[in-house]
């Protein structure tokens, strides 16, 4: 394989870029991730892929939910903030205030909307894990157009 091209074509995907919610006996995180994409609208599904072996990923496998938070337009800073290890603040992650509901995952204030999902599959192979997850609650806090990758700049794929 041309291992030049395949970075090029893999590049050509367009995503979103969003905070991922999770939890576990430990406490609460958030971490900023794009690998992810509707896969059923009855039941509604998500696949979500993790990097294995992260505190998200360890938190995913144990308690085997997440919640997706959608973050507008222009809110490069504030997923910026997602890409390292962070412990929580009282109910604040990076400085960020949020609440929980269904799942206990983080639901961030200043997101456009939310979803939680109930893991019911998973794919342990290569260096992320694929979560399937089933949409069980839902929110939205004001309308807006969502954040892409494009705007942002950053790549994560290939
Ligand atoms: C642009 C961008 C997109 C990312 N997308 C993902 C993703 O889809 N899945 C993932 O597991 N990590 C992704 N990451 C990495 C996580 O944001 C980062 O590893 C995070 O700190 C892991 O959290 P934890 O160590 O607190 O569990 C991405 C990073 C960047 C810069």
């Amino acid at each position: 394989m041309d291992t030049q091209a395949k970075k090029t074509a893999l590049r050509g995907i367009t995503y979103g870029l969003y905070l991922v919610g999770t939890k576990d006996d430990s406490g609460v995180n958030a971490f900023a991730g794009n690998w992810l994409t509707q896969t059923s609208f009855e039941p509604p599904l998500v696949a979500l892929a993790v990097k294995a072996g992260t505190r998200s990923q360890k938190q995913i496998a144990a308690s085997r939910v997440f919640s997706v938070n959608v973050l507008e337009a222009g809110q490069k800073d504030m997923v910026t903030a997602f890409f390292r290890a962070l412990e929580p603040e009282g109910n604040k992650l990076a400085g960020y205030e949020f609440a929980t509901g269904t799942t206990g995952c983080p639901l961030f204030k200043d997101a456009l909307s939310y979803f939680e999902c109930e893991v019911i599959d998973q794919v342990e192979k290569g260096d992320h894990f694929t979560y399937i997850g089933k949409v069980i609650d839902a929110g939205v806090h004001r309308k807006g157009d969502p954040l892409t990758m494009k705007e942002t700049g950053f790549y994560y794929g290939g």
